[in-house]
């Protein structure tokens, strides 16, 4: 046995000495655990240590103790440990001469660890490939005069020797200098660059099962144990323990890129006048962060995680946050409500920002704040009804400076919330990573608060811990007046939201895959299909409703419900089986689904149900088929996006087929929306990104399915409400021709495509 190991690990003859290491800081704050004084027996002077950047994370450093110490005291002639963790090995030995020598820690190569940097490069479609789709894809979504102009334009771009060439060239010399070359692009476009404010517009929100509070004490014990989930989450993390993620359901089997997770707790996105940045705390030179921050009563306070090296037990975690919770119920000390200036629009929080940072004391609290592991929020109880609708809108918006709008950061990408009316889930800055390992870091939390009981005993922690400190803010007359600003703007988004979070209860994932469908494609068919259906006729918005959100409107307004047409759709596909893969779009609107909606939609019609399931088959093909191009990297919005791009760094002017109104209505995603899957109880949602469409995330399950919509009330044309009624009549009737055209037998007609596509995706993108 020992030999095998000895042939897995590889030994090192002569590591620095422990003290030496000590002394030149290479393990910083975690010397004490394993100087002399917390292992007295033990003549520090004769451990050789190899270190492997696995011990320092904590985790790695516990299990390392632990083991020193029972070598120590036991004295055992070896001791020896496979699979610490996930896939780590080493070793302990006792030399001949007594001293411990400790062998280089080297990973196993196992399937919980592939290299990233052999995930292949995103690929650049061909430029005639992309060009064709873009024309397929929008025939159907614009004026027959209009299509006429496009393909025009587009045919001259796409011409031999054209400008469509020079700029594909380019983009093919830019995949080759970067691990990604449409990372940054992308990035700058889909978040840095936009302007509108975080919340609703941008942040997602994962809303948690309700919980029973009874008292503070049961609050703060949530909170103290989601902590120190977060706490145990992230070393994994810091010890890059994290087992790579497999892609499932389409393609499933191939691994997918890592680098989302590793944003989690490090990265923050600072306001720009135009455009903001993501700033990640990778540097060695920059401090592990080490607090969290609670906000409270619109308060902020630094809660050390980590004090006189030692991590904060659950107990003490406990302690300070009924400290912080006594402090924040100080009037006298009570400061205005700042984090509402990170609710504004992106450019006007900048420049409020610019005016904090010129006091030192603002510039402090700022600093401290993006230098945080997370923000934790104890927000009052709202006196709504805790209905998921209510829940997902508290947890997108706080409810405004009347609620809890006040008590948040949304700079910074987790922002846990725990409610005294158990409200719980997280916000999220949503620029460094999807929503995918979002929902992995969140199941991780639950699980952990459910599998392992509270370690909190009744009794207080007796540990005499420095109080958690309050940030100050000096505010000046213009900040005072920006945040009344921010706190009016913010009340506008609240009254504006429209939402309804809907648990579809008559099948789910099981009953399409009996019908042999992907799920995700029929749930995206129905999606076409209840907007579409959407009848055209006025409907009256109540009068309450007009007073709080159209003050330029008379009290009733006619609201045109005139659908029965597509719109430009917008559904997220993983392209992580890339290095640094984000998402690309599927583009759901396809026209084959459009044919059958039309079918199902005609009242005149004279097609039968098995000509109507034949529709319906061709639309679900299209849709799987637009999703294995799109994960595997060949779908058109990144390539429009890097061929426009890329001329803008040429300093060319805007080529036409970027100017032309059919690529502006192509941007306009009426229909945005994402597959969010979770395995354990919570669900997904946001908010709409166009002013008249809706924001439609859902989250199927066996037998049921979770929809999030969304849409803004002062929209003449959209109603969440309404959306759903659809949305369940359109379901029904799918299951209902399913059922009667009986296509149980009907062969998977995609199994080549997918081959063919998995191909590719080994190859980088290369045909065979
Ligand atoms: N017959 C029977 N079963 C089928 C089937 C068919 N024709 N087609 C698919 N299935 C099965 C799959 O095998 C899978 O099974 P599983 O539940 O055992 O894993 C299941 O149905 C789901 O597959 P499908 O509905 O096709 O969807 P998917 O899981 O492949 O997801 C995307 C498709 C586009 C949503 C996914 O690839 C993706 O990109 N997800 C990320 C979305 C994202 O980023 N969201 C967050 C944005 S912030």
């Amino acid at each position: 046995m020992l030999e095998k190991h000895r042939r897995q690990t590889r030994h090192s003859t002569r590591g620095p000495r422990w003290e030496e290491l000590c002394m030149a800081g290479e393990v910083p704050r975690y010397q004490h655990l394993y100087g002399t004084n917390s292992c007295p027996s033990m003549d520090a002077s004769k451990v050789q240590v190899t270190l492997c950047k696995f011990f320092f994370s904590n985790s790695r450093l516990r299990t390392f103790e632990r083991k020193l110490i029972r070598i120590i005291s036991g004295s055992p002639r070896s001791d020896q440990s496979e699979g610490v963790g996930h896939n780590i090995s080493f070793s302990l030995l006792l030399t001949a001469s007594g001293s411990l020598t400790m062998p280089v820690l080297e990973r196993q190569p196992s399937r919980d660890q592939v290299d990233q940097s052999g995930l292949p490069k995103l690929p650049v479609p061909a430029l005639q490939q992309t060009l064709d789709m873009y024309l397929r894809c929008m025939k159907h979504l614009v004026s027959e005069e209009q299509f006429k102009r496009t393909r025009d334009i587009v045919q001259k771009f796409g011409a031999p020797g054209g400008l469509g060439e020079l700029l594909q060239e380019k983009l093919l010399e830019r995949k080759e200098t970067k691990p990604n070359w449409v990372y940054d692009y992308w990035l700058e476009d889909m978040y840095l660059n936009n302007r509108l404010a975080l919340p609703v517009n941008s942040s997602p929100a994962m809303v948690f099962p309700n919980q029973n509070f009874r008292a503070e004490s049961d609050t703060l014990r949530f909170a103290a144990h989601l902590i120190s989930g977060v706490l145990e989450y992230k070393c994994l993390l810091d010890g890059h323990a994290l087992p790579v993620d497999y892609a499932r359901g389409q393609l499933a089997g191939t691994p997918l890129c890592m680098d989302q997770y590793y944003r989690l707790f490090t990265s923050y996105r600072l306001p720009g006048p135009k455009t903001d940045t993501l700033v990640a705390q990778e540097s060695s030179v920059m401090p592990e962060p080490e607090h969290v921050i609670v906000a409270c009563k619109n308060q902020f306070f630094v809660l050390d995680v980590v004090i006189n090296f030692r991590r904060l037990s659950e107990k003490d975690l406990y302690t300070q946050l009924q400290k912080i919770k006594r402090m924040a119920d100080s009037v006298e000390e009570c400061l205005p409500p700042i984090g509402l200036l990170t609710s504004d629009g992106r450019t006007e929080w900048a420049e409020s920002r610019s005016i904090l940072v010129k006091d030192s004391t603002n510039r402090d609290s700022l600093d401290m704040i993006e230098r945080c592991v997370c923000v934790v929020c104890l927000d009052e109880s709202s006196g709504i009804e805790p209905s998921g609708t209510n829940r997902a809108m508290m947890i997108l918006h706080g409810g405004g400076l009347n609620r809890n709008g006040g008590n948040r950061w949304y700079d910074k990408p987790l922002q846990f919330l725990v409610g005294a009316d158990g409200c719980c889930g997280v916000v999220c800055e949503h620029s460094p990573f999807e929503g995918i390992v979002l929902v992995q870091c969140t199941e991780y939390l639950l699980k952990y608060m459910m599998g392992s009981p509270s370690k909190l005993v009744r009794a207080d922690s007796v540990s005499e811990l420095p109080a958690p400190r309050r940030l100050r803010w000096k505010c000046s007359p213009k900040i005072q007046e920006l945040l009344t600003a921010s706190a009016d703007k913010l009340h506008r988004l609240v009254r504006n939201l429209d939402m309804n979070v809907h648990k579809f209860n008559s099948y789910g994932k099981d009953f399409i895959k009996k019908q042999k469908m992907s799920p995700d494609a029929y749930i995206q068919v129905a999606l076409q299909f209840a907007f579409y259906r959407l009848v055209c006729r006025f409907h009256l918005k109540t009068v309450t409703q007009h007073r709080e959100t159209h003050h330029t409107k008379s009290d009733i307004y006619p609201i045109p419900r005139c659908h029965r047409r597509p719109v430009p759709t917008y559904e997220s596909a993983s392209i992580r089986r890339f290095q640094q893969g984000r998402v690309d779009n599927i583009r759901s609107s396809t026209s084959e689904a459009l044919a059958f909606v039309k079918a199902m939609t005609d009242k005149n019609t004279s097609l039968t149900d098995a000509e109507k399931m034949e529709k319906l088959w061709n639309a679900i093909r299209a849709q799987t088929h637009y999703t294995i191009l799109a994960i595997t990297g060949m779908a058109i919005d990144n390539h429009l996006l890097g061929l426009r791009e890329i001329a803008k760094e040429l300093n060319l002017e805007e080529p036409e087929i970027f100017t032309d109104e059919t690529y502006i209505i192509s941007n306009q995603f009426i229909l945005s929306t994402s597959q969010v899957p979770t395995t354990v109880e919570m669900f997904c949602c946001y908010g709409p990104v166009d002013p008249n469409g809706y924001g439609v995330c859902y989250n199927p399950q066996s037998d049921y399915i979770i929809f999030s919509v969304s849409s803004f009330h002062d929209s003449p044309g959209t109603s969440s409400d309404m959306f759903v009624k659809a949305l369940v009549a359109c379901l029904g009737e799918m299951q209902d021709l399913c059922r009667i055209c009986n296509t149980h037998a009907k062969p998977r007609k995609s199994t080549e495509s997918m081959e063919h596509a998995s191909h590719r995706v080994k190859n980088g993108g290369r045909e065979a």
